[in-house]
Protein backbone atom coordinates (compact mmCIF):
# COMPACT_ATOMS: atom_id res chain seq x y z
CA UNK A 1 0.00 0.00 0.00
CA UNK A 2 1.29 3.81 -0.99
CA UNK A 3 2.21 6.15 1.33
CA UNK A 4 0.26 9.59 1.33
CA UNK A 5 1.84 12.51 0.38
CA UNK A 6 0.14 15.19 2.42
CA UNK A 7 -0.33 18.16 0.26
CA UNK A 8 -2.59 19.55 3.15
CA UNK A 9 -0.27 18.93 5.92
CA UNK A 10 2.76 20.38 3.57
CA UNK A 11 0.76 23.36 2.39
CA UNK A 12 -0.01 24.43 6.77
CA UNK A 13 3.94 24.01 7.34
CA UNK A 14 5.33 25.99 4.38
CA UNK A 15 2.10 28.53 4.62
CA UNK A 16 3.24 28.98 8.63
CA UNK A 17 6.97 29.69 7.56
CA UNK A 18 5.16 32.33 5.73
CA UNK A 19 3.26 33.97 7.84
CA UNK A 20 6.38 33.88 10.63
CA UNK A 21 8.37 35.90 7.25
CA UNK A 22 5.90 38.59 6.84
CA UNK A 23 6.02 39.31 10.47
CA UNK A 24 9.48 39.65 10.08
CA UNK A 25 8.96 42.06 7.52
CA UNK A 26 6.11 44.12 8.83
CA UNK A 27 8.27 44.92 11.69
CA UNK A 28 10.70 46.18 9.05
CA UNK A 29 8.42 48.34 7.45
CA UNK A 30 7.93 45.81 4.63
CA UNK A 31 4.10 44.91 3.95
CA UNK A 32 3.01 42.29 0.93
CA UNK A 33 0.19 42.85 -1.03
CA UNK A 34 -1.43 40.54 -3.82
CA UNK A 35 -3.97 42.04 -6.11
CA UNK A 36 -6.57 39.47 -7.67
CA UNK A 37 -8.76 40.07 -10.41
CA UNK A 38 -11.77 37.97 -11.21
CA UNK A 39 -13.94 38.25 -14.26
CA UNK A 40 -17.14 37.34 -14.27
CA UNK A 41 -18.37 34.46 -11.93
CA UNK A 42 -17.59 31.45 -13.24
CA UNK A 43 -17.91 28.57 -9.89
CA UNK A 44 -14.91 27.43 -10.06
CA UNK A 45 -12.56 30.73 -10.23
CA UNK A 46 -14.69 31.98 -7.37
CA UNK A 47 -14.26 29.31 -5.35
CA UNK A 48 -9.96 29.31 -6.00
CA UNK A 49 -10.35 32.91 -5.58
CA UNK A 50 -11.60 32.89 -2.29
CA UNK A 51 -8.89 30.47 -1.58
CA UNK A 52 -6.58 33.04 -2.57
CA UNK A 53 -7.91 35.53 -0.35
CA UNK A 54 -8.56 33.53 2.65
CA UNK A 55 -4.30 32.03 2.45
CA UNK A 56 -3.33 36.16 1.97
CA UNK A 57 -5.56 36.44 5.41
CA UNK A 58 -3.80 33.91 7.29
CA UNK A 59 -0.70 34.60 6.01
CA UNK A 60 -0.68 38.24 6.78
CA UNK A 61 -0.38 39.65 3.43
CA UNK A 62 -3.01 42.13 2.19
CA UNK A 63 -5.29 41.16 -0.89
CA UNK A 64 -7.13 43.68 -3.13
CA UNK A 65 -10.13 41.88 -4.87
CA UNK A 66 -10.93 43.43 -8.42
CA UNK A 67 -14.32 41.08 -8.77
CA UNK A 68 -15.36 42.64 -12.28
CA UNK A 69 -18.77 41.72 -14.45
CA UNK A 70 -18.44 39.44 -17.33
CA UNK A 71 -19.15 42.19 -19.95
CA UNK A 72 -15.85 43.81 -19.03
CA UNK A 73 -14.21 44.75 -22.15
CA UNK A 74 -10.67 43.49 -22.56
CA UNK A 75 -9.03 46.94 -23.25
CA UNK A 76 -10.83 47.74 -19.52
CA UNK A 77 -9.09 45.21 -18.15
CA UNK A 78 -5.60 45.91 -19.26
CA UNK A 79 -6.22 49.37 -18.30
CA UNK A 80 -6.40 47.91 -14.61
CA UNK A 81 -4.07 45.91 -15.21
CA UNK A 82 -1.36 48.71 -16.31
CA UNK A 83 -2.77 50.67 -13.34
CA UNK A 84 -1.62 47.88 -10.83
CA UNK A 85 1.60 47.58 -12.79
CA UNK A 86 2.48 51.18 -11.57
CA UNK A 87 1.08 51.05 -8.25
CA UNK A 88 4.31 50.78 -5.37
CA UNK A 89 2.30 48.91 -2.79
CA UNK A 90 1.19 46.24 -4.76
CA UNK A 91 3.61 43.59 -5.43
CA UNK A 92 1.66 40.47 -7.10
CA UNK A 93 -0.86 41.10 -9.51
CA UNK A 94 -3.54 37.57 -10.77
CA UNK A 95 -5.59 37.79 -13.09
CA UNK A 96 -7.63 34.25 -12.97
CA UNK A 97 -8.25 32.03 -15.64
CA UNK A 98 -10.30 31.50 -17.66
CA UNK A 99 -11.02 35.19 -18.79
CA UNK A 100 -14.40 34.95 -21.09
CA UNK A 101 -13.84 34.71 -24.36
CA UNK A 102 -14.33 38.07 -25.96
CA UNK A 103 -10.90 38.53 -23.97
CA UNK A 104 -7.19 37.75 -25.04
CA UNK A 105 -5.79 35.68 -22.17
CA UNK A 106 -2.64 35.63 -23.94
CA UNK A 107 -2.70 39.81 -24.01
CA UNK A 108 -3.55 40.08 -20.37
CA UNK A 109 -0.76 38.31 -19.34
CA UNK A 110 1.73 39.86 -21.45
CA UNK A 111 0.62 42.88 -20.10
CA UNK A 112 1.08 42.04 -16.04
CA UNK A 113 4.63 43.66 -15.01
CA UNK A 114 7.19 40.40 -14.96
CA UNK A 115 7.99 41.52 -11.82
CA UNK A 116 4.53 41.64 -10.55
CA UNK A 117 4.18 37.88 -12.31
CA UNK A 118 3.55 35.87 -9.31
CA UNK A 119 1.64 33.39 -11.60
CA UNK A 120 4.49 32.98 -13.84
CA UNK A 121 2.75 32.84 -16.57
CA UNK A 122 4.46 35.77 -18.18
CA UNK A 123 6.31 34.57 -21.06
CA UNK A 124 9.87 36.10 -19.78
CA UNK A 125 8.86 34.43 -16.75
CA UNK A 126 8.25 31.39 -18.80
CA UNK A 127 11.76 31.90 -20.96
CA UNK A 128 13.96 32.76 -18.07
CA UNK A 129 12.68 29.06 -16.22
CA UNK A 130 13.37 27.32 -19.72
CA UNK A 131 16.93 28.48 -19.42
CA UNK A 132 17.24 28.36 -15.69
CA UNK A 133 17.60 31.94 -14.90
CA UNK A 134 15.62 33.68 -12.28
CA UNK A 135 12.10 34.63 -12.16
CA UNK A 136 8.63 33.09 -10.69
CA UNK A 137 7.77 30.03 -11.70
CA UNK A 138 4.49 28.34 -12.28
CA UNK A 139 2.64 28.37 -9.05
CA UNK A 140 1.41 24.13 -9.32
CA UNK A 141 4.58 22.95 -10.76
CA UNK A 142 6.47 24.81 -8.23
CA UNK A 143 4.41 23.48 -5.44
CA UNK A 144 4.93 19.44 -6.91
CA UNK A 145 8.53 20.03 -6.67
CA UNK A 146 8.06 21.08 -3.10
CA UNK A 147 6.27 18.24 -2.22
CA UNK A 148 8.94 15.92 -3.43
CA UNK A 149 11.31 17.76 -1.83
CA UNK A 150 10.01 17.89 1.40
CA UNK A 151 8.80 13.76 1.65
CA UNK A 152 12.25 13.06 1.09
CA UNK A 153 12.16 11.62 -2.59
CA UNK A 154 15.41 11.97 -5.11
CA UNK A 155 14.32 13.40 -8.21
CA UNK A 156 18.16 13.45 -9.68
CA UNK A 157 18.54 10.65 -11.89
CA UNK A 158 15.71 9.29 -11.59
CA UNK A 159 12.86 8.71 -14.65
CA UNK A 160 10.53 11.45 -14.29
CA UNK A 161 7.38 11.56 -16.57
CA UNK A 162 5.02 14.11 -17.23
CA UNK A 163 1.73 13.53 -18.97
CA UNK A 164 -0.09 16.46 -20.28
CA UNK A 165 1.74 19.22 -21.62
CA UNK A 166 -0.19 22.54 -20.72
CA UNK A 167 1.45 25.99 -20.27
CA UNK A 168 0.76 26.06 -16.82
CA UNK A 169 1.38 22.83 -15.24
CA UNK A 170 2.41 19.75 -17.98
CA UNK A 171 5.60 21.81 -19.75
CA UNK A 172 7.02 24.00 -16.65
CA UNK A 173 6.78 21.05 -14.83
CA UNK A 174 9.22 19.35 -17.49
CA UNK A 175 11.24 21.96 -17.00
CA UNK A 176 11.66 21.87 -13.18
CA UNK A 177 12.30 18.00 -12.87
CA UNK A 178 14.81 19.00 -15.75
CA UNK A 179 16.35 21.77 -13.42
CA UNK A 180 16.45 19.27 -10.67
CA UNK A 181 18.17 16.86 -12.50
CA UNK A 182 15.46 14.05 -13.60
CA UNK A 183 15.63 12.05 -16.98
CA UNK A 184 12.55 13.93 -18.20
CA UNK A 185 9.86 12.75 -20.64
CA UNK A 186 6.50 14.59 -21.46
CA UNK A 187 3.24 12.64 -23.11
CA UNK A 188 0.67 13.98 -24.42
CA UNK A 189 -2.64 12.72 -26.64
CA UNK A 190 -0.51 11.98 -29.54
CA UNK A 191 1.82 9.69 -27.85
CA UNK A 192 1.83 6.15 -29.16
CA UNK A 193 1.64 3.61 -26.65
CA UNK A 194 1.27 6.00 -23.24
CA UNK A 195 1.34 2.70 -20.67
CA UNK A 196 4.37 1.93 -21.84
CA UNK A 197 6.18 4.75 -21.46
CA UNK A 198 4.27 6.12 -17.86
CA UNK A 199 5.49 2.60 -16.70
CA UNK A 200 9.02 3.65 -17.13
CA UNK A 201 8.28 6.00 -14.91
CA UNK A 202 9.68 6.23 -10.99
CA UNK A 203 8.20 9.53 -10.65
CA UNK A 204 4.84 10.16 -12.51
CA UNK A 205 3.32 13.22 -12.91
CA UNK A 206 -0.63 13.55 -14.20
CA UNK A 207 -1.98 16.36 -15.66
CA UNK A 208 -4.40 15.74 -18.52
CA UNK A 209 -7.91 16.32 -17.18
CA UNK A 210 -9.55 13.23 -17.30
CA UNK A 211 -11.37 11.69 -14.37
CA UNK A 212 -9.42 8.41 -13.15
CA UNK A 213 -7.44 8.03 -16.39
CA UNK A 214 -4.28 6.18 -14.82
CA UNK A 215 -5.24 3.18 -13.19
CA UNK A 216 -2.33 0.97 -11.82
CA UNK A 217 -1.80 -0.93 -15.41
CA UNK A 218 0.16 2.91 -16.25
CA UNK A 219 2.37 2.68 -13.16
CA UNK A 220 5.59 0.57 -12.05
CA UNK A 221 5.61 -1.11 -9.01
CA UNK A 222 7.35 1.24 -6.58
CA UNK A 223 6.70 4.66 -7.96
CA UNK A 224 5.53 7.89 -7.30
CA UNK A 225 2.56 9.45 -8.17
CA UNK A 226 1.42 12.76 -8.46
CA UNK A 227 -2.00 13.61 -9.41
CA UNK A 228 -2.92 17.28 -10.77
CA UNK A 229 -6.26 16.79 -11.65
CA UNK A 230 -9.82 18.16 -10.20
CA UNK A 231 -11.95 16.68 -11.95
CA UNK A 232 -15.55 14.82 -11.15
CA UNK A 233 -16.38 11.05 -11.20
CA UNK A 234 -19.49 9.30 -12.37
CA UNK A 235 -21.58 10.61 -9.20
CA UNK A 236 -20.08 14.42 -9.29
CA UNK A 237 -17.56 13.22 -6.63
CA UNK A 238 -13.80 15.15 -6.78
CA UNK A 239 -11.76 13.31 -7.91
CA UNK A 240 -7.73 13.21 -9.67
CA UNK A 241 -6.75 12.48 -13.12
CA UNK A 242 -5.53 8.71 -11.24
CA UNK A 243 -7.59 6.12 -10.12
CA UNK A 244 -6.54 6.26 -6.69
CA UNK A 245 -7.83 2.82 -5.26
CA UNK A 246 -6.01 0.92 -7.81
CA UNK A 247 -3.05 3.18 -8.22
CA UNK A 248 -2.24 3.28 -4.13
CA UNK A 249 -1.49 -0.95 -4.76
CA UNK A 250 1.28 -0.54 -7.27
CA UNK A 251 2.60 2.83 -6.64
CA UNK A 252 5.13 3.69 -3.42
CA UNK A 253 3.95 6.94 -2.73
CA UNK A 254 0.98 8.86 -4.16
CA UNK A 255 -0.93 11.96 -4.26
CA UNK A 256 -4.97 12.38 -2.86
CA UNK A 257 -7.28 14.58 -4.61
CA UNK A 258 -8.25 16.42 -2.99
CA UNK A 259 -5.71 17.25 0.19
CA UNK A 260 -2.38 16.62 -2.48
CA UNK A 261 -1.17 19.01 -5.01
CA UNK A 262 -4.11 21.81 -4.91
CA UNK A 263 -3.32 23.43 -1.28
CA UNK A 264 0.30 23.44 -2.23
CA UNK A 265 -0.15 25.55 -5.96
CA UNK A 266 -2.24 28.44 -3.29
CA UNK A 267 1.01 27.80 -0.66
CA UNK A 268 3.42 28.75 -4.07
CA UNK A 269 1.56 31.77 -4.52
CA UNK A 270 2.07 33.26 -1.12
CA UNK A 271 5.59 32.32 -1.45
CA UNK A 272 6.02 33.83 -4.96
CA UNK A 273 3.98 37.20 -3.21
CA UNK A 274 6.94 37.16 -0.51
CA UNK A 275 9.70 36.42 -3.39
CA UNK A 276 8.29 39.80 -5.25
CA UNK A 277 8.12 42.06 -2.30
CA UNK A 278 11.66 40.91 -1.45
CA UNK A 279 12.59 41.68 -4.44
CA UNK A 280 10.82 45.02 -5.15
CA UNK A 281 13.26 45.68 -1.56
CA UNK A 282 16.37 44.75 -3.54
N1 LIG B 1 -6.98 29.05 -13.14
C1 LIG B 1 -6.71 27.79 -12.75
N2 LIG B 1 -5.52 27.74 -12.11
C2 LIG B 1 -5.04 29.00 -12.10
C3 LIG B 1 -3.86 29.59 -11.56
O1 LIG B 1 -2.97 28.94 -11.00
N3 LIG B 1 -3.74 30.93 -11.75
C4 LIG B 1 -4.68 31.67 -12.39
N4 LIG B 1 -4.47 32.97 -12.53
N5 LIG B 1 -5.78 31.15 -12.90
C5 LIG B 1 -5.95 29.82 -12.74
Amino acid sequence: MAELIDGKKISQEIKDELKEKVAELKEQGISICLAVIQVGNNPASTVYVGNKKKACAYIGIESLAYELPEETTEEELLNLVRELNEKKEVNGILVQLPLPKHIDEDKVIKTISPEKDVDGFHPQSVGALSIGQKGFVSCTPAGIIELLKRSGIEIAGRECVVVGRSNIVGKPMALLLLRENGTVTVCHSRTKDLKEVTRRADILIVAIGKAKFVDADYIKDGAVVIDVGMDRDENGKLCGDVDFESAEKKAAAITPVPGGVGPMTIAMLMHNCVESALMSQE
